[in-house]
């Protein structure tokens, strides 16, 4: 950072905090909801959660009546802790016990919003271990579901597994589950005041997410006749449990989604999906990456989404390294909506318009002629802006309107007969538009129609229905989040990608088709972008690839899923920092061939050497006096045995230096040689020792390292991408490698 920026910075936070000054005041005496993170539940079977944490509480409040009153939760099945409404002192005192790893603030956070199968080359009728995959629970951390939805037929279902532990907990608008759907569970402990206190979804999102998943096969799906084909999820055997977390525009709170994996982990899950985040934080004081944690140790597998805030790059989220962090893709299938003008003109855009035209051309006009603005006054009427327009001059016509922020809701309460929305950078995903919509190029078509409009006397138009085209794929959406990421420097997130654009599957009735009140359409499916979407196809590709090995730890069945993944095709400079490992492929996941394996003494390691507290990684682990300095600490770069390798060159001008040390565990044949292949681009040296690997046995465990060499980084240059293959002529294991140099 320059001393200007950081004299800027400075001032900032100065202003920050002289204006407020006396907010602060009055917070040092507001009680605010706390999580009280307290690690691994202790093993002496005399032990009772909430006891102890009523005893804290109430040495930290310094009165017993007030610690019962002010305490919300008790977490205590999965891993201990609590959460209390707190004065700021008293979470400081917390913080100080012994038996406390973290204390933070309750914060919200967001939501990240069916050809993808046969697209990724896994057909419904491949090869599938069905007894064993019936027998697989996907437990999703979201808004709900929405039982009716086909995608949730329980037909030719047994029972859930026996040791399935989990309830069906019902409530307003939602009364019962099925052998499908065999859990649903809300959490709202800070008990808001809610439209179904229940685990009903009033959103769709969660039905979603969690048909995407595991839905049933349901044939002829589509949205008002838009993408029909056959709608499933990913391991359509396997059984669903919902924990509904999220709550409208409430969001989802730390102390809903703790208790959720508190409550999933004990039921019995085996894969968790969690389509949802909020900032990066410190593993300790970070929902997700404390339940993954503790959902790791017990050999399940967490998903989750990387964000919707590319293709800005350290915008990363979830990206602690027991995670699966999960970019979106498209697929080969672009929803394409044609525009006919009057003069023969046909124009191409993209939109889910499911309205069909009811007359052959409707009145054309655009924002700038119908405006109703005088003078100066504000909005701006070729942008359609909201209160621009002038009803009468918009009444049963199609507009055209500028720009990005253009809204097909202001034309719809003018009464307009449609809109086109016309941007410089037109969105790699489709919209569902509330009137008859299509979103074209500015610069292109735009220009024409905007001519077209002005210079003729009767202009007319009609938007036609969208259909579905094929389409170049895959690449990274732009709404993806990209990394580097801001936690673990040399951890390469997100880790890979799966479809998340246009995605048709399971939708609630409770919610309309774009989700605002004056939208009459619901359906049981619907169309959605986003890592959100994303996130369950990775989820159901590790689900899929357990049913095959019940015995791979989550790390073993992600390191699978990574380097077994198709590399993207590089389009923009932020390349493997949108895409990780690449596109997911759940049949080659199967067999990798090597597994790059992590083992919980190693997860420590990487803790203690990325500088977490030894006493605070012992209760983490519920190993009391535990000490970093007892252990090996880790060697290399990044000291953990990722499937990825990833430096961040600091300072940036600094000479390119690195050292990952990794082992492979041999699961393909018993007697193997594997050779390394390295593809490194100029300015990056890369050796690789040794470079031939043979195994005499299956489950034998060899160890490489990979020594990174060069001078320091061109100015315009801020990203090296390279990789290493180990190749035995039948399996290919393949890692990114990644060097990075931040801007300053
Ligand atoms: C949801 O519950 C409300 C209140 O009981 C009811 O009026 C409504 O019809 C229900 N919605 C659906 C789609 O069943
Ligand atoms: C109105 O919005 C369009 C599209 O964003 C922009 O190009 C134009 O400059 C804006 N006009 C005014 C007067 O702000
Ligand atoms: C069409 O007319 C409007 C309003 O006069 C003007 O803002 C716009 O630039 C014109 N467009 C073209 C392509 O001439
Ligand atoms: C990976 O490591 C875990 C934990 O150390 C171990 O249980 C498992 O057998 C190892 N191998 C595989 C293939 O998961
Ligand atoms: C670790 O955390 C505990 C509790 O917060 C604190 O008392 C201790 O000083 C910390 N140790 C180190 C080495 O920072
Ligand atoms: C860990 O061990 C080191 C070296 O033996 C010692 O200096 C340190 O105080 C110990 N830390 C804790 C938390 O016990
Ligand atoms: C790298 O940059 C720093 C800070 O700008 C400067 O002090 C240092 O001399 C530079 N080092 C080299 C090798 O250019
Ligand atoms: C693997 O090779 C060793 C020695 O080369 C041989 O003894 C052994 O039988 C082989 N095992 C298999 C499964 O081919
Ligand atoms: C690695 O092995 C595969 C067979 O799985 C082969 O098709 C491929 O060409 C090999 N790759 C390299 C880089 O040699």
């Amino acid at each position: 950072m320059s001393n200007a920026m950081k004299m800027l910075q400075n001032l900032a936070l100065l202003l920050l905090c002289l204006h407020c000054l006396p907010v602060q005041g009055s917070n040092q005496h507001e009680r605010k909801p706390y999580v009280v993170y307290m690690g691994e539940l202790p093993m002496t079977r005399t032990y009772v959660p909430q006891d102890h944490h009523h005893n804290l509480l109430a040495t930290a409040i310094g009165d017993q009546q007030l610690a019962r009153q002010y305490k919300i939760h008790s977490y205590g099945k999965s891993f201990n802790g609590f959460v209390a409404q707190l004065l700021p002192h008293e979470a400081d005192k917390l913080l100080e016990d012994d038996s406390v790893v973290s204390v933070f603030p309750n914060t919200q956070n967001k939501l990240h919003t069916t050809r993808s199968w046969d697209f990724l080359g896994l057909p419904l009728k491949w090869n599938r271990h069905s007894k064993v995959e019936s027998d697989i629970i996907v437990g999703v951390l979201d808004t709900g579901i929405w039982l009716d939805c086909p995608s949730f037929n329980d037909a030719g279902y047994g029972p859930a597994p026996v040791r399935w532990k989990g309830k069906c907990v019902t409530g307003s608008n939602f009364t019962r589950c099925n052998n499908k759907v065999i859990g649903a569970k809300y959490f709202n402990l800070q008990n808001a005041e809610v439209e179904n206190m229940s685990p009903a979804d009033e959103d769709g999102h969660g039905t979603h997410t969690s048909s995407t998943a595991a839905g049933v096969a349901v044939r002829g799906a589509s949205v008002e006749g838009i993408g029909v084909g056959t709608a499933r999820g990913g391991v359509a055997g396997a059984r669903i449990a919902m924990y509904k977390v999220c709550w409208g525009p409430m969001g989802c709170s730390d102390m809903d989604l703790m208790a959720a994996f508190d409550e999933a982990i004990d039921d019995g899950v085996n894969v968790i999906s969690v389509s949802l985040g909020g900032n990066p934080r410190k593993f300790f004081s970070d929902p997700i990456a404390i339940g993954g944690f503790h959902a790791m140790k017990r050999d399940i597998f967490t998903s989750c989404s990387a964000g919707n805030s590319g293709p800005s790059t350290m915008t990363v989220e979830n990206v602690a390294p027991w995670l699966l962090t999960v970019a979106a893709s498209n697929t080969d299938r672009l929803f394409t909506t044609f525009l006919h003008l009057a003069n023969g003109y046909k124009a191409k855009g993209m939109s889910i318009n499911t309205f069909t035209p009811g007359k052959k051309m409707y009145p054309l006009t655009s924002g700038a002629l119908a405006s109703n603005v005088i003078g100066d006054g504000y909005g701006n009427a070729s942008a359609c802006d909201h209160g621009t327009l002038s009803k009468e001059k918009v009444m049963g016509k199609i507009v055209y309107c500028l720009g990005e922020g253009s809204s097909d809701y202001t034309i719809k309460e003018l009464g307009g007969a449609g809109t086109i929305i016309a941007v410089s950078d037109p969105s790699d995903f489709s919209t569902t538009t509330v009137v008859p919509g299509v979103h074209i190029d500015a610069n292109t078509d735009g220009k024409t129609i905007d001519l077209y409009i002005n210079s003729t006397k009767n202009a007319q138009a009609v938007i036609q229905k969208t259909i579905s085209l094929r389409g170049p794929a895959p690449h990274v959406a732009s709404f993806s989040s990209r990394g580097p990421q801001s936690i673990t420097l040399n951890i390469l997130k997100p880790d890979l990608t799966a479809p998340g654009v246009d995605i048709l599957a399971g939708y609630s009735k409770l919610a309309t088709l774009t989700g605002e009140p004056d939208d009459n359409r619901r359906n049981v499916f619907n169309i959605l972008s986003g890592t959100s979407m994303a996130c369950p196809h990775a989820a159901a590709a590790a689900a899929y690839v357990k049913s095959f090995h019940l015995d791979w730890s989550p790390a073993a069945i992600k390191s699978a899923l990574m380097t077994t993944a198709t590399p993207m095709r590089i389009i923009d400079r932020t390349a493997e920092l949108g895409s990780g490992s690449g596109q997911i492929n759940p049949v080659r996941a199967l067999d990798p061939g090597l597994l790059y394996n992590i083992s919980m003494d190693s997860y420590i390691a990487f803790l203690c050497k990325e500088g977490y507290n030894s006493s605070s990684i012992g209760i983490l682990i519920g190993t009391k006096g535990f000490n970093c300095s007892s252990i090996d600490p880790p060697k290399g770069t990044d000291g953990i045995n990722y499937p990825s390798m990833h430096i961040q060159i600091i300072p940036s001008n600094s000479s390119i230096s690195a050292i990952f040390y990794r082992s492979v565990t041999n699961v393909g044949s018993g007697n193997s040689t594997y050779k390394a292949k390295v593809r490194a681009p100029k300015g990056l040296s890369i050796k690789v020792i040794p470079d031939t690997l043979s195994f005499g046995g299956l489950n034998q465990v060899l160890s490489f390292m990979v020594v990174l060499k060069g001078p320091p980084m061109p100015q315009d240059t801020n990203i090296l991408s390279a990789s290493l293959e180990w190749n035995d002529s039948i399996h290919s294991v393949r890692s990114p490698i990644v060097v990075y140099k931040p801007t300053l």
